[in-house]
């Protein structure tokens, strides 16, 4: 019973509000819940107040990832806050479609360079770019956007070693890397550092282990990040999105069947024996009603990293996510195992 009611809408539960994210209107809607443990504090939960800012003067940022999604919607937004940005993309040499609008605007406070997160050169010559550009580098940098990312999914039994490598090369080591290249200019601005996980970065899911390993170790990297840069004036933030498939390019149709195309491929013969393709089928058909299923507007990302560059107290984590989502990770993560297994994965 209580099964069926954690997962279904809350708007349809008796006598129960919420702090939500309304689809219909596209504004979010603060209300009480009665049951006080999971009461969420909705100014805590969700970044708001966007208005009520520290002056961005002409603050330099960095993002990476700018080429689509959500680093691209931020590099255009940033920009039209009056920040002087830096969008990393990793096609700008290769003339990628987001790098020819972003470099469309012509704007002397938008640059987009040449980043890929996996190239410890790339980076470098990124620092050096940047450095160039400040009107005093002595001064430093005031924000990097940590957003490049991956994603793929597959059992455990079916995802191959280079699948777990090239993921987390990309999401982990990528994050680690750019970080550590830039720390020094943020350092002397006493700045932000602004991390894209995940909401599977704080619960696991089913079939997306090679994506919930490499944004838990961000967690582990932000949280470990923001104790040593607590004493040095630096304030480091988590944002961990819901489901935003539909509104970005992290997955398409074509993407997840050229996947699982390969994956059955490369399926070492016990497990496809084992498991067959019934099965196979199914579980990928599912992943493809998840991609379909998520939020279309990028907003509420947009808004929290928005908030956590600008405002004199940003939050720890930013949790921009749908209220289905929102509930199941707080039955995830503060629940006993037991009882989270039995209601979301049993
Ligand atoms: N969308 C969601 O539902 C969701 C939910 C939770 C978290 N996130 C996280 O949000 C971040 C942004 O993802 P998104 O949804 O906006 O997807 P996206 O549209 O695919 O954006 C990811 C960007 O990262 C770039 N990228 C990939 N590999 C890179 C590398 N080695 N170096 C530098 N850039 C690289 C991609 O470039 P190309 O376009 O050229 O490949 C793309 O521009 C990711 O960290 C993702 O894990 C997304």
């Amino acid at each position: 019973m209580l099964t069926v009611r954690l997962s279904r809408p809350l708007s349809q539960l008796r006598g129960r509000t919420l702090s939500f994210y309304s689809r219909e209107n596209e504004k979010r809607r603060t209300l009480l819940c009665h049951s006080a443990p999971l009461v969420p504090v909705s100014r805590r939960t969700y970044a708001d107040a966007v208005d009520v800012v520290e002056p961005v003067g002409s603050r330099a940022v960095l993002l990476t990832g700018c080429d689509s999604g959500f680093g691209f919607s931020l590099a255009k937004h940033l920009h039209s806050k009056g920040f002087l940005v830096f969008a990393g993309c990793l096609t700008k040499d290769t003339g990628g479609d987001g790098v020819k609008e972003l470099d469309s605007l012509r704007s002397d406070r938008l640059q987009t360079i040449q980043l890929n997160v996996c190239n410890s050169q790339e980076v470098e010559r990124a620092v050096e770019v940047v450095r160039s550009s400040l009107e005093n580098p002595e001064k430093g940098m005031w924000g990097l956007v940590n957003n490049a990312g991956i994603s793929t999914f597959g059992e455990v039994e079916f995802t191959s070693m280079e699948t777990y490598k090239e993921v987390a090369e990309v999401n982990l080591w990528g994050t680690v890397r750019t970080t550590k290249f830039f720390l020094p200019l943020i350092r002397r601005a006493k700045g932000r550092v602004v991390n894209i996980s995940s909401m599977l970065g704080r619960m696991a899911n089913p079939a997306r282990s090679p994506y919930c390993i490499t944004k838990f170790g961000v967690e582990a990297f932000s949280d470990c990040l923001r104790y040593e840069m607590l004493p040095l004036g630096v304030k480091v933030c988590v944002v961990e999105p819901g489901n935003f498939i539909a509104a970005t390019s992290l997955y398409s149709p074509e993407r997840i069947q050229s996947i699982a195309n390969r994956m059955w491929e490369e399926l070492p013969e016990v497990v496809r024996q084992d498991y067959g393709r019934k099965y196979f089928d199914e579980k990928i058909a599912k992943m493809e009603s998840y991609c379909n299923s998520g939020s279309t507007d990028t907003t509420p990302v947009i808004n929290d990293v928005t908030h956590a560059l600008t405002s004199p107290t940003p939050y720890t984590r930013y949790h921009p996510m749908d209220y289905y989502w929102w509930l199941r990770m707080q039955v995830m993560t503060h629940l006993p195992g037991a009882l989270s297994d039995r209601l979301y994965i049993r």
